[in-house]
């Protein structure tokens, strides 16, 4: 298959840009890919909302700036702060002409919520399912759109590259080029080869590498394991941001349910075993403090009192205007037996947000030519150490746009050369069909606990060596492969 443009995935950032392109070259191809639903994405979980000033009467970008810069704890790039904040509203605007609503005010404003870190109210939202409204509002736009063709079940493995082509490439390759991706089709289980002139990666996160995430299925952060298979640039990977309340559910695996932080904007009240409210001993912001500080609270409550939660209190709320705004949580906590209004929420940490990702510049390119990279995928400087909340929406748009403005020059430079490259089919050879799913599905399980266990919230070095050792253990325990610790690329002995 051959494409003008393709996008690796379906969430906010890869529609977006899709959309874009498509308006722009309407006799163009855009191909979209998804791993499973199209609709099935981080964002389509997002609750609290996308941050951006609109109340310049008690708002300035100033203000948004400083506060994305305190929450990333001196690592954000400036640049690209005031870039994200200042552009971020023309791109909130384009939201709202695609079809997406934000709850309003009687008389016809938003209705702005508050998170942590944020010095003023300026999360605009649709209830406690603002993803799921933006998803619903760029996937129609997508369906009106006569020349983009979304895929679903794709599950892409690797990009294309001149490696694939018979030539050497390292890490030192100075021209790394993207020809498009190898794709196991999971309705026919064959693999296919799809070449494109540009390619965007935005396939999202990677929480499901814990045990215990905010994170669906699809969040296996693959788009960043194939740009580091393919010797691209990435970069902060250490950055993982835990989300400090999702709802403990004892014995629920996989996807835990987020307790928005805009829940405590209103009011909630977290609290230990013991019923103190605890948020005062760590910072003076308490409960509103960014996402690292109390996430690391909660954390430490929980070891100090031997416990695998704490508790947000919301029964002094208004619980008219708890229903109001966040109908979903209310249902969800109903639903397992919790009323809100009378009983505490039992929450913990859990992995929520990768700040870094595949490095990309101002324009969203990559250090790959002809592969741009928006989202939670992409690391482009913006949240430094600790993204402030409700920031991701609003990054993913503005370098989705970014990627479309730099591809209508590009895509006229693309050489024939590159249209006319010879793909080879994908090469199987040493690869073997598992004979019990076992096998994989265990070692997932391993990973996922050495990962909570010592690449968590709080880090130290007795812990990360004692995962070195463990992965030792586990690998060699694998398939006995002798060359190191590490997984190799097509490596029939670590059956990567
Ligand atoms: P996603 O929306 O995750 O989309 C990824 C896409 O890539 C999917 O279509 C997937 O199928 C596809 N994909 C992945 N791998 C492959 C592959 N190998 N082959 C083919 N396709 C692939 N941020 C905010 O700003 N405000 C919020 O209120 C907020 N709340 C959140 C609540 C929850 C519960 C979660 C999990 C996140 C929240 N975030 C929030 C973060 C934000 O939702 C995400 O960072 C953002 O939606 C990511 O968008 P994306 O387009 O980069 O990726
Ligand atoms: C939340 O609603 O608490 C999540 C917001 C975010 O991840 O930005």
């Amino acid at each position: 298959m051959k494409t003008d443009f393709l996008v690796i995935g379906s969430g906010i950032a890869g529609l977006t840009y899709a959309l874009k392109v498509a308006q722009e070259f309407p006799q163009k191809n855009i191909t979209i890919l998804t791993k499973t639903q199209s609709d099935e994405t981080n964002t389509k979980y997002a609750q609290g909302g996308i941050a951006g000033v609109t109340d310049f009467d008690h708002d300035s970008f100033e203000k948004h700036i400083k506060d994305t810069l305190i929450s990333g704890d001196g690592l954000c790039n400036e640049h690209v702060v005031e870039i994200v904040v200042k552009e971020g509203v023309q791109r909130i605007n384009e939201l709202i002409e695609w079809g997406a609503q934000f709850d309003r005010e009687p008389d016809g404003d938003y209705k702005l919520g508050k998170e942590g870190g944020h010095s003023e109210n300026r999360i605009l939202h649709h209830k406690d399912v603002t993803g799921k409204e933006m998803e619903r509002a760029l996937l129609e736009a997508i369906r009106r759109a006569g020349n983009i063709k979304l895929i679903n079940h794709c599950f892409v493995l690797d990009i294309i590259t001149q490696h694939h082509l018979g030539y050497l490439v390292t890490k030192s390759t100075p021209d790394i080029e993207c020809y498009g991706v190898y794709v196991l089709n999971l309705t026919t289980k064959k693999i296919e080869k799809i070449s494109a002139s540009i390619t965007l990666l935005a396939s999202g996160g990677n929480g499901q590498v814990y045990r215990s995430t905010t994170n669906p299925a699809i969040a296996t952060g693959d788009g960043v394991a194939m740009v580091y298979r393919a010797k691209g640039r990435i970069e902060n990977m250490e950055f993982i941001q835990f989300h400090p309340t999702a709802l403990y559910e004892a014995g629920v695996r996989g996807q835990s349910f987020l307790i928005t932080e805009a829940v405590r904007g209103d009011g909630g009240i977290l609290r230990n075993a013991a019923g103190e409210a605890f948020m005062e001993r760590y910072d003076e912001r308490k409960d509103l403090a960014p996402r690292d500080i109390v996430a690391r609270a909660i954390d430490n409550e929980m070891k100090i009192n031997g416990t695998e939660f704490v508790y947000l209190d919301c029964r002094h709320m208004d619980q008219e205007k708890f229903l109001e705004h966040f109908p979903n949580i209310y249902a969800k906590c109903k639903s397992i037996g919790i009323d809100v209004g009378k009983d505490m929420i039992p929450v913990s940490p859990a992995a929520h947000y990768s700040c870094g990702g595949v490095k990309t510049d101002e324009w969203a390119r990559t250090s790959i030519k002809n592969l741009y990279a928006a989202g939670e995928c992409a690391s482009t400087g913006l949240h430094g150490a600790n993204r402030l909340a409700s920031n991701s929406l609003l990054e993913a748009m503005v370098f989705a746009h970014r990627a479309y403005k730099d591809s209508i020059a590009l895509i006229s430079n693309i050489s024939k050369e590159h249209r006319q490259a010879v793909i080879p089919d994908w090469n199987a050879e040493g690869t073997t069909a598992p004979k019990e799913m076992i096998l994989i599905t265990q070692s997932l399980k391993e990973m996922k606990l050495l990962m909570s266990d010592y690449v968590g919230i709080v880090r130290n070095n007795e812990r990360l060596s004692a995962l070195i050792v463990g992965w030792i253990f586990f690998t060699k325990k694998r398939k006995h492969c002798t060359k190191s610790w590490k997984f190799h690329h097509n490596c029939v002995n670590c059956e990567t």
